[in-house]
């Protein structure tokens, strides 16, 4: 551990805990201390509750046993409650000495459990010459906040952008494009704020009806795929543009939201075709692809259809053609072979359970998905439009998300300017793209990931409740409190008791790291939102409580320490969600 990792108490807490039953009943040694926080304490432990059966004994009198031996330096006083209940209140020197010790790290004291854990996050991966979506909306934010928590928590962050860039309907596109030199497409020569994307996807569409409709064109585009895989080099250089202008038109997007994800990071299905044909041999040699009425297929041994009957994983369709199936064989294997990945994240909506399940099945029976690699599929739900239906346009299209943000941000702008009229205009355009983007996020951030959720704008953007507007506004006021103070140094004197509400700040100060460590495993950013929320909360309640800027040294000192630590938690932990958090808003 560096110098700069501070354990929380209620590890603290915890390890004392386990030491009392090693000590007490050496028989149970090992056993969970079943620690948490408390309203009724500090920390209470219902280890005796859960261990009284095994020991043989009433709770109350395991409890009785495990105190007499409960002590160490961060444990204060120890009671007894309820059925077998430990309640522990930490000595408040321990409280201020973690406020402190946090504060003079860079890292706020938080420790690093994903040590070195390679992680493959892949998330975004929208479609080449299709409209981003709400849905690519969900997967870009809670794939890049997962990406963010997991780098701080010290994993190696590999990001992956799979974008759907390969596959039969470009052949068709270059055909309908070689023959249309006149569409305009190029975001050079697009005007308005029509993108790249949009007008390929429109051209996309009007080749499909050609397709249909004239027979010499659907010969002439399937020739076209041909060229295409047999890398024809006009095609290909075709493709390469269409690929390019699409990818500039979502870098648009990227860079609105500020994500992490780079051009580096796109490795979209085309990377892993010259892959596939080596997959699918092993996956044959193995006897896990079988023919099945002119197809290659992988049947599920866990999963049935309504049938009863084993659900196919499409390996080679019978025309010979390979599609998002067999591109996600050869991916899982690249990755755990080739990236040496040890944790795989994929960020789409729960819709593809079925698919991810199917292939970390059949990458299971291969024998790439080890017991040591572990793969997750991040599922999440819809998104809906303000009224709970599915969300289209006033005139049934996909919405698009450019306009969906600057919708965001407008509203944003409009709540900032009510509650502050004097602000100029660059200062106001600033702060309502902070806010509106933030609102944005941290809605879709703060919903259980699982759960459907409807966009509604001016619930998002209001400063009031659980919105990413309240908590940036929450962390300007403290900041503003500290401009006030001067910079008063970080000194804490340890010897000073705790007001209630300190000590409630200072306790869920202390469980940040914890909170994070959370979101790492269940790979639940909303709990985050959650703590962050608590936290600006918390500090309201002290802020009404105690006085800081008039109190007298040192409890002035120890309370703007206490305001420093949430304003750099508060404004650490919105950076972790990709959330800006602005001085003055
Ligand atoms: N392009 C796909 C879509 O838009 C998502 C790809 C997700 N990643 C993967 N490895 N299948 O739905």
């Amino acid at each position: 551990m560096s110098d700069h990792e501070v354990p929380p108490l209620l590890g603290h807490v915890a390890t004392a805990v386990s030491a009392a039953i090693d000590r007490a009943r050496p028989d149970l040694a090992g056993a969970d201390p079943v620690v948490r926080r408390s309203e009724h304490a500090d920390f209470q432990s219902n280890a005796a509750l859960a261990l009284a059966k095994r020991a043989g004994t009433k709770p109350a009198d395991l409890a009785a046993q495990l105190r007499t031996t409960l002590g160490g330096d961060r444990v204060g006083s120890v009671e007894l409650s309820g059925p077998g209940f430990l309640n522990i209140k930490v000595p408040d020197h321990a409280v201020w000495e973690q406020v402190s010790a946090r504060l003079a790290s860079p890292r706020l004291g938080v420790t690093a459990p994903q040590d070195g854990v390679r992680t493959v996050v892949d998330y975004s991966a929208p479609n080449i010459a299709k409209e981003m979506h709400v849905g690519h909306l969900r997967t870009t934010i809670i794939g890049d906040s997962l990406a963010r928590v997991l780098d701080f928590l010290g994993a190696d962050v590999i990001r992956q952008n799979h974008l759907g860039d390969w596959g039969t309907q470009f052949g068709m596109l270059i055909q309908y494009l070689d023959e249309h030199p006149e569409a305009t497409w190029h975001h050079d020569e697009l005007t308005g704020n029509t993108s790249a994307v949009s007008a390929l996807d429109e051209l996309y569409k009007a080749a499909r009806k050609e397709f249909d409709a004239d027979p010499a064109f659907a010969d002439r585009s399937r020739s076209r795929v041909v060229a295409l895989q047999s890398g024809d080099p006009a095609t290909i250089a075709r493709w390469k543009e269409i690929v390019a202008e699409s990818e500039t038109s979502f870098r648009d997007i990227y860079d609105r939201l500020g994500v992490l994800i780079t051009p580096e990071d796109s490795v979209g299905e085309s990377f892993y075709d010259p892959m596939l044909a080596g997959t699918i041999d092993e996956l044959v040699a193995a006897g896990i692809a079988v023919e099945s009425d002119g197809a290659l297929v992988i049947f599920s041994e866990e999963v049935t259809g309504p049938d009863g009957d084993p659900v196919p994983l499409m390996v080679r369709k019978r025309d010979g053609g390979y599609g998002y199936d067999t591109t996600d064989l050869a991916t899982i294997r690249y990755r755990i072979r080739d990236l040496e990945a040890q944790r795989l994240l994929y960020v789409t909506d729960s819709r593809q359970a079925l698919h991810f399940r199917l292939i970390f099945e059949a990458a299971r029976r291969a024998g790439w998905l080890a017991d040591a690699v572990d793969a997750e599929h991040v599922a999440y739900g819809t998104v809906l439009g303000p009224d709970g239906r599915p969300f289209k346009t006033r005139a049934g299209g996909t919405v698009r998300l450019m306009d969906l943000l600057d919708d965001a941000v407008a509203r944003a702008r409009a709540v900032v300017a009510e509650r502050d009229p004097g602000r100029d205009a660059a200062e106001l355009d600033r702060i309502a793209e902070d806010a509106g983007i933030g609102a944005v996020k941290y809605a879709d951030l703060s919903t259980s990931r699982v759960k459907d959720y409807a966009f509604d704008v001016d619930r998002m953007v209001s400063f009031t409740g659980d919105t990413g507007v309240y908590l940036q506004y929450a962390h300007t006021r403290i900041r503003s409190i500290l401009r006030k103070a001067g910079d008063a140094g970080d000194t804490v004197d340890p010897s000073i008791p705790l007001e209630p509400a300190e000590r409630a700040l200072a306790l869920e100060l202390d469980a940040y790291g914890t909170t994070l460590a959370e979101v790492a495993d269940t790979l639940e950013p909303h709990r985050l939102c959650g703590y962050l929320y608590d936290l600006a909360r918390d500090f309201t309640v002290f802020y009404e409580a105690c006085h800081v800027l008039s109190a007298g040294e040192p409890v002035r000192g120890n309370r703007l320490a206490l305001c420093r630590l949430t304003a750099r938690t508060l404004e650490h932990g919105l950076g972790l969600l990709g959330i800006a958090a602005p001085e003055r808003m």
